[in-house]
C-alpha cells in the first residue's frame, strides 16, 4: 500500500504533489528574507495539528511568544492546536539549563529526542538550518550535515527547515544542503510591473513524487496559504 503524504494544506498545491510529502523526508523551504519561510513551515505543522498530526517547532532565531503572535496575525492562532503541536525556543531553554559546554546540534538532538518519546510528534520544523549551522560551527560541514540528515530521517518524522537565501537566489548554506535534502520548496518575491511585488512559490525538488517544477503565485488568507496560477508577467 502506498504511504500516506503529509499534505501541506497549501491550498491549490497539495495536488501538484501527489497529495503532500512522503513521510520521513527532509524538505527544506528556501528563500530570501521576509518571504514568509517560517511562517509557511509553520502552517504546515498548524493544519496538520489539527487533523491530530503531532507537530514540533524548534525556533533558533525567534522568540517562542513572537513565533505565536506573528502566527495569530495570520489566521492561525495556536491555542487550537496546542494539544498536538509544540513551540520551542532552543535559545531560552539552552540558556535556562545552563549546558555551558554542551553544543547547539547537542542540546538540539536531547530536546529532539526527549520529545519524541513524550509527543511522539510526526513532523518537526527547524528554524531555521541556517542558524543551526551557524551555531554548531561544524569542524566538517559536509560529512556532519551529512550524518544530520541521516540522523533526521533516523527518527522516523518529517522535517522541514526554512534556509537563507541571498537575493541573488546563492544558498547561504554552502555545504551541498540542495544535494542533501529530499524536497525544496523555493520562496521568493517577484516585481510585478512598476510597483508591484507578488510572492511566489515552487517544488524545486521532490523525491519520489511527480510534480511540476514552475511557479505558482502564493497568497496568505484566513490562515491558509493557497496557490494560484501565476497570470500576469508583464
Ligand atoms: N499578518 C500578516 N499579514 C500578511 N503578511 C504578513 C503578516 N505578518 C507578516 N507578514 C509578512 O510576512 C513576513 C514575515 O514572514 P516570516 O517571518 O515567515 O518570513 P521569513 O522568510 O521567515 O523571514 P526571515 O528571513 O526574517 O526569517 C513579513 O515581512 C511580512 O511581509
Ligand atoms: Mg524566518
Amino acid at each position: 500500500m502506498a504511504e500516506e503524504r503529509v499534505p501541506t494544506f497549501i491550498k491549490g498545491f497539495d495536488e501538484h504533489l501527489e497529495g503532500g510529502i512522503l513521510p520521513g523526508c527532509v524538505v527544506l523551504i528556501m528563500g530570501e528574507p521576509g518571504t514568509m519561510k517560517s511562517s509557511l513551515a509553520y502552517s504546515i505543522l498548524h493544519h496538520n495539528a489539527k487533523q491530530g498530526k503531532n507537530g514540533l517547532f524548534v525556533s533558533l532565531e525567534q522568540g517562542r511568544k513572537s513565533v505565536i503572535t506573528q502566527m495569530a496575525s495570520l489566521g492561525m492562532v495556536y491555542d487550537e492546536v496546542d494539544a498536538n503541536l509544540s513551540v520551542l525556543d532552543l535559545a531560552i531553554l539552552r540558556k535556562k539549563m545552563k549546558l555551558g559546554k554542551k553544543s547547539w546540534m547537542e542540546v538540539f538532538k536531547m530536546y529532539a529526542v526527549n520529545l519524541k518519546k513524550s509527543m511522539n510528534y510526526d513532523l518537526l520544523v527547524i528554524d531555521s538550518l541556517t542558524v543551526l549551522e551557524l551555531l554548531s560551527a561544524f569542524r566538517e560541514p559536509r560529512i556532519e550535515l551529512f550524518e544530520f540528515f541521516e540522523w533526521l530521517r533516523d527518527m522516523n518524522v518529517t522535517t522541514i527547515m526554512p534556509t537563507e537565501m541571498t537575493a541573488k537566489g546563492d544558498v547561504l548554506t554552502p555545504y551541498g544542503e540542495d544535494y542533501l535534502a529530499d524536497g525544496i520548496i523555493h520562496l521568493k518575491m517577484e516585481r510585478v510591473g512598476d510597483v508591484n511585488i507578488q510572492r511566489r512559490i515552487r517544488m524545486v525538488k521532490l523525491r519520489a513524487t511527480k510534480h511540476t517544477p514552475n511557479f505558482f503565485s502564493l497568497l496568505q488568507q484566513d490562515g491558509f496559504f493557497a496557490v494560484t496560477k501565476v497570470i500576469s508577467e508583464e
